[in-house]
């Protein structure tokens, strides 16, 4: 269990310059002024729409927040219109891409193997990738979330996984922004099993960060995050309000 909590907002396909930007200061502002507590307690992580990353570099970068992509292609570079690469990602200021969100894997069709070599993709260029998993509301109706987490993350992970390079985000798809939070029962039980299948098939990342998300609030945020195996969060829309994401960083002080 790692000891420094992941506190990552992906906002989605939300933002303009003028909203994105002032939300990305009120957070950066907040880091900078909690830095010492911050220090070896949370890492914060921003996963803005592309569009806006170069410009909340600029924002970003004198404070301790990193930054990262949504997706990424699988290529360096070539004719693959309206995609990026992870290099590309790099070059605009990221460290970090989520790959394989269930928006993506239901909405595009991505497969396990595609979510592989994405995650490898995002190795390549030297970055963390924060690879997501989790079961829909039928195949945990129907027994089936342990199995179904456990085929995404053994069918998902590259060759390429490294200590400090891979972050796995468990994601019940249907508690992604319905308000619905799977209870602390499900979330530990869940991220000890992701713990052991780490332990025993990619003893590599045995200790690297688990984090939790679907619907993720201020309001919840101190419970979920002292959740035993739960080494983050990954915050959706509540990411989208730069008080109440601060509300959730201050959770893991
Ligand atoms: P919500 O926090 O809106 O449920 O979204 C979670 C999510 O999908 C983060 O990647």
């Amino acid at each position: 269990m790692a000891n420094t909590k992941l506190i990552a907002g992906n906002w989605k396909m939300n933002g303009l310059s003028t909203d994105g930007l002032s939300r990305a200061k009120h957070i950066a502002d907040f880091a900078t002024k909690n830095k010492s507590d911050l220090n070896g307690k949370a890492d914060i992580l921003l996963a803005p729409p592309a569009t806006l990353i170069s410009a909340l570099h600029d924002v970003t970068k004198p404070s301790p927040v990193f930054l990262g992509g949504q997706d990424c292609h699988p290529e360096t570079s070539g004719a693959f219109t309206g995609d990026l690469s992870a290099e590309m990602l790099k070059d605009a200021g990221c460290s970090y891409i989520i790959t394989g969100h269930s928006e993506r894997r239901a909405i595009h069709g991505e497969t396990d193997e595609l979510v592989s070599a994405k995650t490898a993709a995002t190795h390549r260029a030297g970055m963390t990738a924060v690879v997501c998993v989790g079961e829909t509301a039928v195949q945990r109706q129907a027994g089936e979330a342990e199995k179904t987490v456990k085929t995404q993350i053994t069918q998902s992970l590259p060759d390429t996984i490294l200590a400090g390079n891979t972050v796995i985000a468990y994601e019940p798809v249907w508690a992604i922004g319905t308000g619905l939070t799977a209870t602390i029962e499900d979330i530990e039980a869940m991220h000890g099993f992701i713990r052991n299948l780490l332990e025993k098939s990619f003893p590599v990342i045995a200790t690297t960060h688990l984090l939790y998300g679907g619907s993720v609030k201020g309001a919840n945020a101190a419970q979920i995050l002292s959740c035993a195996n739960v080494d983050g969060v990954l915050v959706g829309g509540a990411s989208l309000n730069g008080q109440e994401f601060c509300d959730i960083i201050a959770a893991a002080l």
